[in-house]
């Protein structure tokens, strides 16, 4: 709900409240942003107070109230005019480059369409402040959207020249907020291939911070998304602000925390290798940010970007949809596959349960290595020779959905494509493109080349009938030719506009986003893809701090996880099927690894598996996340709350001998309630135990023997018994006891045998 009272605007979602205020100079001025307020209420005590004047200001209006630029809470600001903070805003033109923007007048709307951008659905208000510089013959204007089911507000601005002369933007950040210094810490996520989302927390000195991406999409490195909470804020309790970009490409995040103890913190496009020039009439319009308040730790922030994603990000069509088990072929065949094989493996993976089969990369021109034919879209004859439609209607008859990887931004110097126009590739006009990946990428900004690729695409998904695609992007930008001046910009414009068309061409097409796993899972791109994949490592130790730092900014229903084969192709770490199960479990399921070599005992537990997560799937993908404890803590607890049931995963660090006394951290049970708690079964493998099984066996049994070999691919001895019922006032007291882990002695129903990297799924459901 917006309201405007007097000069006030007043934003209000179901939890927090934002009053903007333009009585200060004419400026847009925070005066409050923080827990929800109650409606109606005198709003004067919150209100900044300007009585005296600080010494060595720079004065705005001598006959006006004593007030420099640098003392008002701003949410925008230009060089120049005596606020000596971090500007968002950077104009220089023939006129120069001082920009006094004072407001005009707002109007209250249903939130607009954006332009070139994607547009978050549903319904929000939007409050639009027009200020202007009539010397220098500019508009800027200030969009506020109010989603206020999701507890999320955005914010974006437009720049307009009404002058004859050209403007030239340096920067223009899509937020600027500056909020009273209570002792935050910036909590930030850094990242690389396979190791995406490390979260970092560090205090805000007085010093000016800035972060962000400049390889050409969002979240290599560093994240858009970022926390500044209070010291004391916890996952379940405290204070904290969270921050987004709807945006895929390079951006930069600033926080100062000045000597009057103002936090400034902006947010938006990178200034590296942008500049936009305007001409009579035109506009720019920035992207949008987007920002949460919680009184209820980390986890209450999560809740309202979960909902926003879920409610506004996520294309209509798949909006709160379940999402389909898949098997994906990449980790179990690489490049080496043939129609045999993959007929062969979507067999077995309908066998198991799966319900949606995808074929990753290596199926069109001549790939059998990431050395060439990215571009030609054409089926590769000898591995398929009956063509995609022939595979399609084979794999659609089993009843399973099928997909397809592509790779539509890249182009190979060995491929059809490139031979006819080297052109279409990124390259500056001196040198040899560098390859990554040994790839170009396409030159999105010329129209031709996305003509090209919508056609490409919108063949294959038409002939192949395909049910769903994976949008895979490997590499970075390098070599542009910086004549265009905001390049890296016009690119993921170029980029909204293919996929706009692919998805009003292909409304019920599910898509999948990847960057090399997360280098670009942001909420523009989810405006799109209504699943991304989360990381290329799959190892379930490592996975589960990524996914569990990703779930403080977006839901499980994103985050397309993989069950893979034992060993870690990333880290070579072994773990059971079982472990990577109760990790990969949290989001969206799925398996990547060669079902033709799977013994009999693997297969019984994917089954099981994929029953368990049938009928929990609504609670995995739509439950309400709640993250307890994580990697530092050497466990990680995820709750999934579900309608009168919740799923909760452990996962073990390093196993220590002397194990303590556990516990569960729970929350959001029925106090009156009882809940029938369970362990999910699983089956032990014999040769966890190594030469010790010779204390229970009366044949003397060789540690990796034949033997051994023999019966772990058959048989597992049953994993601890867990279950009963239990109050859900003991579960919401966050002492619910487990059993204890296995410390070296004695192997029975009530020990946990987990081991280095181990993990549990628990089952709760309400009687
Ligand atoms: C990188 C992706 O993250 C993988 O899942 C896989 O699709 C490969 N690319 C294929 O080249």
């Amino acid at each position: 709900m917006i309201k405007h009272v007097d000069d006030l605007f007043v934003l209000s979602t179901i939890s927090s409240t934002l009053v903007l205020s333009v009585r200060t100079l004419k400026k847009v001025t925070t005066e409050y942003f923080g827990k929800r307020l109650s409606d109606d209420i005198d709003l004067t005590p919150i209100l900044h107070t300007y009585g005296a004047t600080r010494g060595r200001s720079t004065i705005l209006e001598k006959e006006g109230p004593n007030i420099s630029l640098n003392d008002i809470p701003s949410d925008f600001s230009t060089p120049l005019l005596g606020d000596y903070n971090n500007p968002s805003i950077i104009i220089d033109g023939d006129k120069g480059a001082v920009y006094d923007f004072r407001f005009l007048s707002f109007e209250i709307i249903e939130h607009r369409k954006k332009n070139g951008y994607p547009t978050p659905h549903g319904k929000a208000q939007e409050l639009v402040i027009l200020l202007q510089d009539e010397a220098m013959e500019a508009e800027l204007e200030l969009h506020y959207v109010c989603y206020e089911e999701a507890g999320v507000i955005g914010r974006y601005a437009i720049l307009r020249n009404k002058g004859k002369e050209e403007m030239r933007i340096k920067k223009i950040a899509s937020l600027q907020l500056v909020l009273d210094d209570r002792g935050y810490e910036l909590v930030s996520f850094n990242g690389n291939w396979a190791g995406e989302w490390n979260k970092d927390v560090a205090p805000i000195h007085k010093l000016r911070y800035s972060f962000g991406s400049f390889t050409g999409s969002s979240t290599d490195y560093n994240q858009p998304f970022f926390i500044l909470k209070k010291k004391e804020c916890s996952y379940l309790n405290g204070e904290c602000y969270g921050f987004n970009l709807i945006y895929s490409g390079n951006h930069l995040e600033e926080i100062e925390n000045n000597s009057y103890g103002e936090v400034r913190i902006i947010t938006g496009i990178s200034t590296l290798f942008f500049e936009k020039s305007l001409k009579e009439g035109e506009e720019f319009e920035t992207p949008e940010a987007v920002m949460a308040f919680s009184k209820d730790g980390l986890n209450g922030l999560a809740h309202n970007f979960h909902r926003f994603v879920n409610n506004n990000i996520v294309p209509e069509n798949f909006a709160l949809k379940p999402r389909p088990i898949l098997y994906n072929n990449w980790e179990g065949t690489y490049f080496k596959f043939d129609e045999g094989k993959i007929m062969s493996l979507a067999k077995k993976a309908k066998e198991l349960g799966v319900e949606l089969f995808v074929l990753d990369d290596g199926w069109f021109g001549h790939r059998d290595s990431d050395n060439s034919s990215l571009g030609d879209y054409s089926v590769y004859k000898k591995k398929l020779p009956h063509g995609l439609n022939g595979l399609s209607k084979r794999i659609h008859k089993l009843g399973l959905q099928f997909g397809l990887w592509f790779e539509p931004e890249a182009i190979s110097e060995d491929s059809e494509l490139f031979k006819a126009h080297p052109e279409y590739a990124i390259k500056d006009r001196f040198h040899k493109p560098l390859e990554g990946r040994n790839q170009l990428v396409l030159d999105l900004t010329n129209p031709e080349v996305r003509a090209y690729v919508i056609n490409s695409l919108k063949t294959v998904i038409g002939e192949a009938e395909l049910d769903y695609i994976k949008w895979d992007y490997n590499r970075c930008i390098s070599n542009i030719d910086t004549r265009d001046t905001s390049f890296f910009h016009n690119y993921i414009l170029g980029l909204y506009e293919i996929l706009e068309e692919i998805k009003s061409a292909f409304p019920n097409l599910l898509m999948e986003n990847c960057a090399s796993g997360g280098a670009r899972n942001d909420l523009g791109m989810f405006s799109y893809f209504c699943q991304g994949w989360v990381s290329d490592d799959t190892d379930s130790f490592q996975r589960s701090s990524i996914q569990a730092n990703m779930g403080l900014a977006y839901p499980p229903s994103v985050m397309d996880n993989h069950v893979s084969g034992k060993t870690s192709h990333q880290l070579l770490r072994k773990t059971s099927l079982d472990t990577k199960f109760d990790v990969a479990c949290i989001g969206v399921l799925g398996y990547e690894l060669n079902l033709n070599d799977l013994d009999p005992i693997d297969e019984k537990a994917i089954k099981a598996q994929i029953e368990f997560y049938k009928e929990h799937r609504e609670t995995l993908q739509y439950g309400t996340w709640y993250l307890f404890e994580s990697y530092e803590d050497n466990r990680q607890v995820i709750e999934m709350l579900g309608k009168d049931e919740a799923v909760a995963s452990y996962v073990l660090g390093i196993s220590r001998p002397n194990p303590k006394q556990e516990v569960l951290p729970l929350t959001g049970f029925e106090d009156e309630a009882t809940y029938d708690y369970s362990v999910r079964p699983t089956k032990l493998d014999p040769k966890r135990f190594g030469s010790l099984i010779n204390m229970v066996t009366p044949i003397h049994i060789k540690e990796e023997g034949k033997l051994v070999n023999i019966v772990s691919r058959r048989f597992g001895l049953d994993a601890e018994k867990f279950q009963g019922e239990v109050s859900g006032s003991i579960l919401n007291s966050g002492l619910f006891r487990l059993h204890l882990l296995w410390g070296g002695t004695g192997f029975g129903e009530e020990v946990r045998v987990l081991g280095d990297f181990g993990a549990r799924t628990y089952l709760f459901k309400k009687k």
